[in-house]
């Protein structure tokens, strides 16, 4: 019963009050201070969380870096076997877990199903990968001038512990994809989640350690970046910080994570290029997936399109209708809603408004959409936008498409490359050939060719460039990033 495995993580009350995890229990924080978490679908306080105290993260970080050296001592097939049992939970609480995440983050039942299905997957992959991660051997007399009898043996180590932080688009699924790699690989994990989305968190969190995370390996403080942040990512306990967030945020984390390992992912404002020969009918419907899925607030979403206004001529009309047809703005516990429910907060709506105000007061013309109310931006789809514009050049977490005309592929190319973002971009050719030759000359982490921009599959690498991420992730990418070389040489002279 879901009472009886996460009773312990909150008091009786309603909405409940949170505990944070300090690596053994969930308890109150004695900073007697609490975030409410504001459901964006109705304003309705869902929860609170504490907001941890320095003594306490110093006393959880200290016994995950005590605790860690025996972690990584452990069998790896005994890690495997908890990560499998986690994942066996999560789809256990589904139901439980889709129903907390709609609430709280205002997705979709459907998108919040397949994020926690995504996310049981996942684990698994990972824990099945785990396996096959291997050291290697070298030999003295490769190198010119050495003789045999240096024999270098390369393992694999942990780095110590590990810093999550998730946003809340992802609470659930990019906690895990952190989090798994990290105990896999040996590592403590400290686990800060989002301040929305932090109560999904908690629970994914309560679900390892009922898999059998052993007391203090893991551990879940709580509380805003503004809050604790700095404290985490610039804790001698701290050797990696996993990130997930805006680039802002990523910006200000590198600055404060001194000879710390990074791994981030984050804004995209992620661009298409649209080439005459593409399919057009098959490229609006990617592009209406790709920009209005979750109401936009995904770092790989599409946020703008470049063609010739002869292309753009021909697909706008394909693109307003298909958004007509496939999207529907609602209440995100109503299965009729498609693509679009609130976003995250009614402060992010406004700023998406305004966003949406300076690209009218510079020229953009309002094909569909533009409105706004409370909570709710109706999908909005601009054309005859422009580089400089906000919309454009700034990451908006929202369900905004621009229209940019550009005079072929080598200005949309330099457009491109131009921005500080490069996480993802896409090409609509049904000339492969063509569409490989430009895509190499697209400064981005991915280019997606006849497809929107995804970070899925998740054994795929995902990576940012520029400020939109540092290091590379997917399965095996992600367990080889949270673990270091660890070579050991046998000197034998000849
Ligand atoms: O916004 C998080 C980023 O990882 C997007 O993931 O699966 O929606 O492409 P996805």
């Amino acid at each position: 019963m879901a009472d009886d495995d996460f009773s312990i993580i909150r008091d009786e009350g309603t909405p409940p009050t949170y505990k944070f995890f300090n690596g053994k229990e969930w308890v109150d924080s004695v900073s007697g201070k609490y975030n409410d978490v504001v459901s964006p679908v109705d304003g309705s306080v869902v929860g609170r969380l504490p907001v941890v105290t320095k003594d306490e993260i110093d006393r959880a970080l200290e016994l995950a870096s005590i605790k860690q050296a025996a972690w990584e001592q452990t069998p790896l097939n005994e890690r495997i076997k908890i990560m499998h049992l986690a994942a066996d939970y999560i789809r256990h609480y589904m139901e439980y877990l889709v129903n907390l995440m709609v609430m709280e983050i205002g997705k979709s039942i459907k998108e919040s199903k397949s994020e926690i299905n995504r996310t049981a997957e996942l684990i698994d992959y990972y824990a099945d990968e785990a396996q096959s991660i291997k050291g290697e051997t070298l030999d003295s007399d490769n190198f010119p001038g050495y003789k045999k009898g240096q024999l270098c043996i390369m393992n694999r180590a942990a780095y110590g512990t590990v810093l999550s932080i998730a946003p809340f688009n992802y609470p659930v699924n990019l906690s895990a994809s952190k989090i798994a790699p990290a105990l896999l690989m040996g590592n403590a994990v400290a686990v800060k989640p989002p301040t929305q989305g932090g109560i999904s968190g908690l629970h994914l969190v309560r679900l390892f350690q009922k898999a059998g995370v052993p007391e203090g390996v893991m551990c879940a403080l709580t509380g805003s970046g503004a809050e604790i942040g700095d404290i985490l990512s610039s804790h001698k306990n701290v050797h990696m910080v996993a990130f997930t967030g805006s680039s802002g945020t990523g910006l200000h984390i590198a600055s404060h994570a001194p000879m710390k390992q990074l791994l981030f992912e984050c804004g995209g404002n992620n661009p298409t290029i649209v080439l005459p020969d593409a399919d057009m009918s098959f490229t609006a419907s990617e592009i209406v997936k790709g920009a209005f899925s979750y109401a936009g607030q995904r770092c790989t979403a599409i946020k703008y399109v470049l063609s010739t206004q002869g292309i753009i001529d021909a697909l706008l009309p394909l693109v307003k209708k298909q958004t007509e047809e496939l999207v529907k703005v609602g209440d995100p516990r109503n299965p009729e809603t498609k693509m679009v429910g609130p976003v995250i907060s009614q402060s992010e709506a406004q700023h998406i408004k305004q966003v949406i105000d300076e690209a009218v007061s510079k020229g953009a013309k309002v094909e569909f959409g533009g409105t706004v109310e409370k909570t709710y931006v109706y999908p909005t789809i601009f054309s005859n936008a422009k580089p400089d514009m906000m919309v454009v050049s700034c990451e908006i977490f929202g369900p905004v498409l621009s229209f940019i005309a550009v005079s072929g592929p080598d200005e949309a190319v330099r457009i491109i490359n131009s921005s500080m973002f490069g996480l993802q971009a896409s090409i609509f050719t049904t000339d492969e050939g063509a569409g490989l030759a430009l895509a190499s000359k697209i400064n981005v982490g991915t280019v997606q060719i006849n497809g929107s921009p995804q970070r899925g599959p998740d054994h795929f690498p995902f990576l940012g460039v520029k400020e939109s991420g540092v290091g590379v992730q997917g399965v095996r990418y992600s367990l080889e990033a949270m673990s270091r070389l660890k070579p050991v040489v046998i000197n034998k002279p000849q």
